[in-house]
């Protein structure tokens, strides 16, 4: 079967990866080898034929990117040109989307079987039907309350710990008819989860639980830990070349981009390189993502962060828990 489109969020700001995501949209960030986003697409089933990205912050970063590193299925990008918001941006998409249409957080990945929704959503009828997941602290998040049959009867985004209804969140993966379109105004900038969801709910929205690993890259703690799933649930018919680092001390898994070097270096557990990174003697770099072009000083150590193209760390400087590039506007005066 073919012939699904598959529309994908990633026009946020990515606010909680800044400063890093001044230069490289969240989505494009590396873990485990490749951008999160990439990630993410693989979780729409072999159904879906064609993805389209909705596009907002730093759409010509997506389009150089896609161009020299095409995902295996054809992806277009369509940009908005002020922030719509997710309701406003999936609107903006509207003339792509077959009936049914997949819906996607760019940010997302998951050890979930997405087939089920289609099944299901075909058997009991209905406007849609998400994925959700448990966690333990569900606030951040999006949080659905479910009737006996699996009906989304109540859902709150990013509620207090106290008023959320459940600790089932929104995973962010979702199966729609066409006709849902038909519930957003064109051209306003709406979150789906506030303004749209909610008002949707009477007409039935199915909830799929899913018991599986996943995570949303929002935060460079929970960026980390999809770099860390994803190592230790390595996709079966894709298992990339083991990554080597000559010369360097290799605490595996890691992933190693390109022209990198690391000489007398120690790399692992669960880091990514990029391009032409250089780790000097003596550097170690640990449960981290190191884009680019970045220089690790000798004796430097880097530990649970995530450095941005072309970051210099000092010899013997010590990063634990930093988010860190060069471009910070942040940190201007
Ligand atoms: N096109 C477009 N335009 N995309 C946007 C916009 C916009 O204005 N704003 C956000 N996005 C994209 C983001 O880039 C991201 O890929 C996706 O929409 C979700 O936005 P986030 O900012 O990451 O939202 P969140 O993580 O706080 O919450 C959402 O995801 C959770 C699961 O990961 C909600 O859908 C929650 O309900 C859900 O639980
Ligand atoms: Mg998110």
């Amino acid at each position: 079967m073919g012939g699904v489109t598959g529309l994908v969020l990633v026009g946020g700001f990515g606010t909680r990866l800044r400063p890093v995501t001044y230069t490289v949209p969240k989505q494009l960030i590396p873990v485990a080898g490749r951008p999160i986003l990439y990630h993410a697409l693989d979780l729409l089933p072999p159904e879906v034929d064609r993805i389209v990205l909705a596009c907002g912050y730093k759409a010509e970063v997506f389009e150089a990117y896609l161009q020299a590193n095409p995902y295996p299925r054809p992806v277009k990008l369509v940009r908005e040109t002020t922030p719509l918001g997710t309701g406003g941006g999936l609107k903006n998409v509207a003339s792509e989307a077959t009936d049914p249409f997949y819906l996607l957080n760019g940010d997302v990945i998951a050890g979930f079987d997405l087939e089920p929704l289609s099944r299901t959503l075909t058997e009991e009828g209905g406007l849609g039907i998400l994925g959700f997941v448990e966690v333990e602290d569900p606030s951040p998040y999006g949080v659905a309350r479910f009737d006996p049959a699996g009906r989304v009867v109540e859902f709150v985004e990013k509620p207090s710990r106290e008023a959320a209804p459940s600790r089932w969140i929104n995973a962010g993966v979702s199966l729609w008819r066409r006709e849902v379109l038909e519930a957003i105004p064109p051209g306003v900038a709406v979150s789906f989860e506030r303004e749209i969801l909610p008002g949707l709910l009477p007409r039935k929205v199915l909830g799929m639980r899913y018991r599986a690993w996943w995570e949303d890259a929002g935060t460079p703690a929970r960026l980390l830990n999809a770099q860390a799933l994803l190592f230790d649930h390595p996709r079966t018919d894709r298992l990339p070349a083991p990554s080597r680092l000559d010369g360097a001390r290799v605490l595996p898994p890691i992933a190693v981009g390109a022209g990198s070097s690391g000489e007398g270096a120690t790399v692992g557990r669960y880091v990514t390189l990029g391009r032409n990174v250089k780790l000097r003697r003596g550097a170690r770099v640990e449960n981290s993502v190191v884009l680019d072009a970045a220089e690790i000083g000798p004796g430097a150590l880097v530990k649970d962060s995530v450095l941005g193209p072309g970051v210099v760390v000092a010899p013997d400087e010590r990063l634990v828990g930093v988010c860190r590039a060069l471009e910070d506007p942040g940190q201007k005066a």
